[in-house]
């Protein structure tokens, strides 16, 4: 299979110029530019983006490359930083723009030469989006400039005889226009890509390396019912079958009929599949708690211990599979931060279940492109499709104290929000949405009674990557038949707010 390296200077879009590669059916890893030349080059890849970064290419201490990369013959894109690397080391300069003279940032419209194959078939004008203090004042030997803007001459340049292309602007983030395109043409103009990363593929090839590695041993996977988990699940049994054991911990803290979706989900494959209903045992060990960091606490050693029992009875194992996905991947290293809350993920799993190897089949891919493996697998829409999903589940929507008929309130109300929302078909603008069963009571009235009863707040969030998030614009009317029909149809509501908080200062989840 083809493959790019995308070289990573510490640019906050890294990860997105990854993906965009990969949605245009090519393979690409990220790659951090401290990895040995020698190693860069025994990947042999078809092309190498330079990522933008933080830092001024003639700072001494900023991140490098060995100038011996330009000598392999591999085309090299480079996108702002990675631009001004590429300029700095092939005899341009590069210095401090000015307010009036190349500093820029934001929307910029931007003026093309369309002969370059970089921008071949696109417009000759179009926006782009800059974020750049520095510019190339001088631009090296043998390259040509192939795009400017009002307040810079020098928006990208290209040298198309060794293949060197470098924009100003990042290609990789929506507000470019075009900016797909551009990346497109990198690869399939200059690169000579051929397109071989699909998702049929990658399901052949890895339902065979997983038989290859597995031979006859046994594998044990903890299925949460999420997107990364199921897809993980539905692999490794298309590839093994019977050798894989799914434990399925059904805490009752689940949204309605989910625990049913997951388990009928499941069954056209012939898997052992063991779905431990521990809902008796959770809601014992959380009643009287409210405070969230405990309940947390609490559902994480739990779950952990129902899934050791489980795993027990199975015996020895041989693999212990987990939904781990690329950001995850990349992520992990970058620092330590703040706790604001101690996620249970229940990915985490114990060190003491006896197993010999790990198996993350999920690792290299996207969210999106495990969405794609979860279709190819013949997975459900709703399960494929599905918003992130706390691993405490309703226990940290259901405000306070945690009873079965306030879970059970929560869940009648959850639904109908979501029905709305399917209804009006709004899913695509709202990237997590659900109810909180908060701890307050009010009065209402109803009939020509008086009533005292819970108020239900709905959440929900626009945002790509769950740090920071925007509260939803839903439109009146939408609020207005989600606030009518759960008053209406489920008992012990009578208020209902729309939490219209961002995060920060707010967080997504209310405890
Ligand atoms: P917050 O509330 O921190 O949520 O803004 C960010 C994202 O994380 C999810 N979340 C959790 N996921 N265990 C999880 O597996 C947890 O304890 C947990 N708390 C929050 C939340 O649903 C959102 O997607």
């Amino acid at each position: 299979m083809q493959k790019v390296i995308v070289l990573d200077f510490g640019g906050q879009y890294n990860q997105l110029i990854a993906r965009r590669v990969r949605e245009c059916n090519v393979y690409c890893e990220v790659k951090s530019y401290t990895t040995p030349l020698s190693q860069l080059a025994s990947e042999k890849p078809i092309g190498i983006i330079f990522t933008g970064g933080p830092s001024s290419v003639y700072d001494p201490a900023s991140p490098q490359v060995d100038p011996a990369i330009f000598e392999l013959g591999i085309p090299i894109l480079g996108i702002c930083y990675g631009c001004q690397l590429m300029a700095h080391h092939l005899g341009g300069r590069v210095t401090a723009g000015t307010e009036d003279t190349a500093r820029e940032y934001g929307k910029t419209d931007t003026f093309f030469e369309t002969d370059c194959k970089l921008f071949k078939g696109l417009d000759k004008e179009g926006v782009t989006w800059m974020s750049h203090g520095d510019y190339m004042e001088k631009v090296p030997d043998g390259f040509s400039l192939v795009a400017h803007s009002a307040a810079c001459p020098t928006v990208a340049i290209c040298d198309e005889s060794r293949g060197f292309y470098g924009v100003q602007f990042h290609p990789e983030v929506n507000h470019t226009q075009h900016g797909t395109d551009m990346i497109r043409n990198f690869l399939y103009e200059v690169c000579g890509a051929t397109g071989d990363w699909t998702m049929g593929d990658y399901r052949d090839t890895a339902v065979a390396q997983i038989r290859e590695k597995v031979g006859d041993g046994k594998v044990l996977l903890a299925l949460s019912g999420g997107v990364d988990s199921s897809v993980a699940a539905a692999l490794i049994a298309e590839a093994v079958g019977k050798q894989l054991t799914c434990v399925f911990v059904d805490h009752g803290l689940m949204r309605l009929n989910e625990g049913d979706e997951v388990e009928a989900a499941f069954k056209k494959w012939d898997i052992n599949f063991i779905r431990a209903d521990a809902e008796e045992l959770f809601l014992g060990k959380l009643a009287g708690e409210t405070e969230p960091e405990r309940k947390r606490k609490i559902i994480g050693e739990e779950f952990i211990r129902v899934f050791e029992a489980e795993a027990k009875k199975i015996g020895k194992v041989d693999y212990l599979a987990q939904g781990t996905i690329y950001p995850d991947v990349i992520e992990s290293g970058l620092g330590a931060s703040a706790t604001i809350k101690s996620h249970h993920n229940v990915g985490g799993l114990p060190d003491y279940v006896d197993f010999k190897e790990i198996i993350e089949p999920l690792r290299m891919l996207f969210k999106d492109e495990v969405r794609g493996l979860g279709r190819e697998l013949g997975l459900p829409e709703y399960l494929v499709m599905r918003q992130p999903f706390p691993g405490p589940g309703l226990a940290i929507r259901v405000i306070g104290e945690i009873t079965k008929e306030k879970l059970d309130t929560l869940r009648l109300a959850d639904f109908i929000f979501r029905d709305e929302v399917a209804k009006a078909k709004l899913e695509d603008s709202m990237n997590q949405y659900f109810a909180v069963l908060t701890n307050m009571r009010s009065v209402g009235v109803m009939g020509d009674g008086r009533t005292y009863d819970y108020t239900l707040a709905l959440r929900s969030v626009t945002t790509t990557d769950f740090m920071t998030a925007d509260w939803t614009r839903i439109p009146y009317d939408v609020l207005d038949r989600v606030s009518t029909r759960i008053v209406n149809e489920v008992p012990h509501i009578n208020r209902i707010v729309y939490d219209i908080t961002s995060k920060p200062p707010a967080t997504i989840e209310w405890e």
